[in-house]
């Protein structure tokens, strides 16, 4: 069994990938399937914490004991997270956030035409993360205990990882090994969490809830 260590916690996750709007029907998206998110709200639930999960596009049930709010864009999730993180003692951003989003929304399909077709501008989207820790550091707005994120990263996985940890001003950061077969879509992941001021923790290849518990051992010990 788990251990209760999360009791009486209010902790937020945020899973899946956003979608930004081209025009009505149509999005730019990415390939993250929520499972390792889904997979740290469930363990947390089982810790014994109050669990909102921030689910952007995910094609899972809810988890039992969780409460969960279902966003499409990076705006929808921005929103959501600041909102939770309120009154959380931890947040873990586990989602795959867009970078950019198209400048314009178009109100009607994008049509077929003989023309050549117009370019789709896009325009930066806010980092919720750093935007978070920012708000931490400076008193304004939500300021939980721990604040955690991920990165996917296919080279130089301390250094770059370690670069990004100190930029958003985070506490911890799980940087995933992306390609042979881990992390988006598959059942197992491995990783390295980074921890600011401490020794990185390996974490092997293998089930994602193994992952979620060595992240919630890290984010329990940071908890006074
Ligand atoms: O900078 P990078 O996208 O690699 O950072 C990934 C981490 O930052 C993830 O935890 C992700 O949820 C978060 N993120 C965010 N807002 C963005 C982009 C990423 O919160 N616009």
């Amino acid at each position: 069994g788990r251990p209760r260590d999360l009791a009486g916690r209010r902790v937020v996750v945020s899973a899946g990938g956003t979608r930004e709007a081209i025009d009505p029907v149509r999005f730019i998206g990415n390939r993250s399937s929520g499972l390792q998110g889904y997979a740290l709200a469930r363990t947390a639930v089982a810790r014994g914490a109050e669990v909102t999960l921030v689910a952007a596009n995910v094609a899972l049930p809810d988890p039992a004991g969780a409460t969960v709010v279902r966003v499409e864009s990076t705006a929808d999730l921005r929103a959501a997270v600041l909102s939770a993180a309120g009154t959380a003692d931890a947040v873990v951003m586990a989602a795959a956030v867009a970078d950019f989003r198209p400048a314009a929304r178009g109100d009607s399909k994008i049509k077929k035409t003989s023309a050549e077709p117009e370019p789709i501008h896009l325009t930066k989207n806010p980092d919720i993360l750093a935007e978070l820790c920012d708000r931490r550091r400076e008193g304004r707005g939500p300021a939980p205990e721990v604040i955690a994120g991920f990165a996917a990263e296919t080279d130089d996985i301390l250094a770059n990882g370690r670069a990004k940890l100190a930029r958003k001003g985070c506490d911890l950061l799980v940087v995933n090994q992306v390609g042979e077969n881990l992390a988006f879509g598959t059942p197992d992941n491995a990783a390295v969490v980074l921890v600011a001021g401490g020794d990185p923790v390996e974490v092997p290849r293998g089930p994602k809830d193994d992952l979620a518990d060595v992240v919630w051992d890290l984010v329990a010990a940071r908890l006074g």
